[in-house]
C-alpha cells in the first residue's frame, strides 16, 4: 500500500502545491486524483516516485519511508505514463516499449519478445512495431506509452492525464482497455485526471482535490455521487449526479413483462389484456422488430412498415439502471426493451417501473451507507 502521510509541497517560490495531504492508496486497484487545473495533482503523483521531494510529511510504501530506498530502485517499481505518451521520437515502437527492460540488462531478443507481448496486451497491431511514434495516431501512441510503462512489470503505475489529449471516442476505448488490463494484471494504479467522469468510471477510490492542494473528499465514486462532502465537490460533480449514480446499480432486478411482447404473425393472446398502448413485435427467433399500436396488434393487423422503432435494447445482466433508463427515455413509446446476450427479447419495462426501481435503489443505497457509517 502507498500511504501519503500529511504531505506538504512548497515550491521555492513559495507556492503551496500540496497542503497536508493524507491518503491511503490501496493495492491492486485504481485510485484517481481529480480536481481543477493547478490543484496539485501532478505534484502529488511526482512525490510518489520522488521526481519531486515533499517539503513536509512522509510517503510510505508497504509501511516503509520511500526515502529509505535508492531512487532508481523506487522508479523501477513504478511505471509512469504521461499525456501525449512522451515517447522517444527517434526510436521505433518496439524499441520504445523495450526501453526499460534493455536498461535493466535484458538481451535484445527477450526485450523485443516482451515488447511484442505488451503490444498485444494493449491492443496494438503487431504491424506497428517497426514504425516511429509520429506514424501513429494519438490513441495508438498513448497505448504505446502504457505498454512501455508496463514493460518491466512494475507493481505500481502512475498515470498523469494519460488520455486527456485524445478525442472522446478514442478516450473511451483507452479507458475500457485500461480497466481490462487492470482486471488481468492487478496493478496498483494512481491515475490523475481533471475529468470527473473519467474519475468516476475508472476509480475504485477517488480523491477530489481543490485549489491549494487540499483534499476535499476521498471516497468510492458511488459515495461521492450520493454524499458529496461540500458545495465544492457537489459543483465539481456537476448537475446530473443523481442520474450518473444509477450507473452503480444493476438493472438485473427490474421486473420485466412479456405480456406486451408478441411474435410477428402470431395472435396477440394475453397481450390484449395489458394496458400498454403499444406491443413489442419480435421475429420468429425472438428478436425485436418494433412497436405496434395495441389495437392493430390485437386485430392481427401488424404491418412491418408501420412499426415504431424499438430503439436501443438493454441487457439486464450486464447493463446498469442508468442504461435501462436511457433506453426507456429514448424509446418512442416510453418502454425499454430487454434482450439476452444473443439479442433475443426477454421482456419489456416501462419508465414508471424503472422509476420505482430507482427509488428502491436509492433507499437501499442510503441504508448501506448508514450501515457503513455504523460499522466505522
Ligand atoms: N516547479 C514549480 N515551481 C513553482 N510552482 C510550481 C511548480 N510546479 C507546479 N507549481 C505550481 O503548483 C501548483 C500545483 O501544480 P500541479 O501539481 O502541476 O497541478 P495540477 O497537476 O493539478 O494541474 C500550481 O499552482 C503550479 O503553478
Ligand atoms: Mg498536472
Amino acid at each position: 500500500m502507498i500511504r501519503i502521510d500529511s504531505v506538504t509541497k512548497r515550491y521555492p517560490d513559495g507556492t503551496v502545491a500540496v497542503d497536508r495531504l493524507s491518503l491511503d492508496i490501496p493495492d491492486r486497484s485504481i485510485t484517481v486524483l481529480v480536481g481543477p487545473s493547478g490543484c496539485g495533482k501532478t505534484t502529488t503523483l511526482r512525490m510518489i516516485n520522488r521526481m519531486v521531494e515533499p517539503t513536509e510529511g512522509t510517503i510510505l510504501l508497504d509501511g516503509e519511508d520511500s526515502r529509505r530506498q535508492p531512487v532508481t530502485t523506487l522508479r523501477r517499481s513504478m511505471g509512469y505514463v504521461i499525456q501525449n505518451a512522451g515517447l522517444f521520437q527517434h526510436r521505433t515502437i518496439v524499441d520504445n516499449i523495450a526501453t526499460v527492460p534493455r536498461m535493466l540488462g535484458w538481451g535484445k531478443q527477450r526485450a523485443r519478445e516482451r515488447a511484442a507481448e505488451l503490444m498485444e496486451r494493449v491492443g496494438l497491431d503487431p504491424s506497428l512495431a517497426k514504425r516511429y511514434p509520429y506514424q501513429l495516431s494519438g490513441g495508438q501512441q498513448q497505448r504505446v506509452g502504457v505498454a512501455r510503462a508496463l514493460a518491466a512489470d512494475p507493481p505500481v503505475l502512475l498515470m498523469d492525464e494519460p488520455f486527456s489529449a485524445v478525442d472522446p471516442v478514442v478516450r473511451k476505448g483507452l479507458q475500457d482497455e485500461l480497466l481490462r488490463i487492470q482486471d488481468e494484471l492487478g496493478k496498483t494504479i494512481v491515475f490523475v485526471t481533471h475529468d470527473i467522469d473519467e474519475a468516476i468510471k475508472l476509480g475504485t477510490m477517488v480523491a477530489v482535490l481543490r485549489e491549494g492542494g487540499r483534499l476535499a473528499q476521498y471516497a468510492p465514486p458511488a459515495e461521492l455521487l450520493s454524499h458529496p462532502a461540500d458545495g465544492f465537490v457537489e459543483d465539481f460533480l456537476g448537475a446530473d449526479r443523481g442520474i450518473r449514480r444509477l450507473s452503480f446499480f444493476p438493472s438485473a432486478a427490474l421486473e420485466l413483462t412479456t405480456d406486451a411482447v408478441i411474435r410477428s404473425g402470431a395472435a396477440a393472446g394475453p397481450a390484449a389484456a395489458t394496458g400498454a398502448a403499444h406491443l413489442l413485435v419480435t421475429d420468429a427467433d425472438g428478436r425485436p422488430l418494433g412497436w405496434a399500436a395495441r389495437e392493430e396488434a390485437t386485430a392481427g393487423d401488424v404491418r412491418a412498415d408501420r412499426l415504431l422503432p424499438y430503439g436501443r435494447p438493454f441487457t439486464p445482466g450486464a447493463d446498469s439502471l442508468r442504461v435501462a433508463l436511457d433506453c426507456a427515455v429514448l424509446s418512442p413509446v416510453g418502454w425499454a426493451v430487454a434482450v439476452d446476450g444473443d439479442g433475443r427479447v426477454t421482456g419489456v419495462v416501462s419508465q414508471q417501473t424503472i422509476g420505482e426501481a430507482i427509488r428502491a435503489a436509492h433507499t437501499e443505497g442510503r441504508a448501506d451507507t448508514e450501515k457503513a457509517g455504523v460499522a466505522e
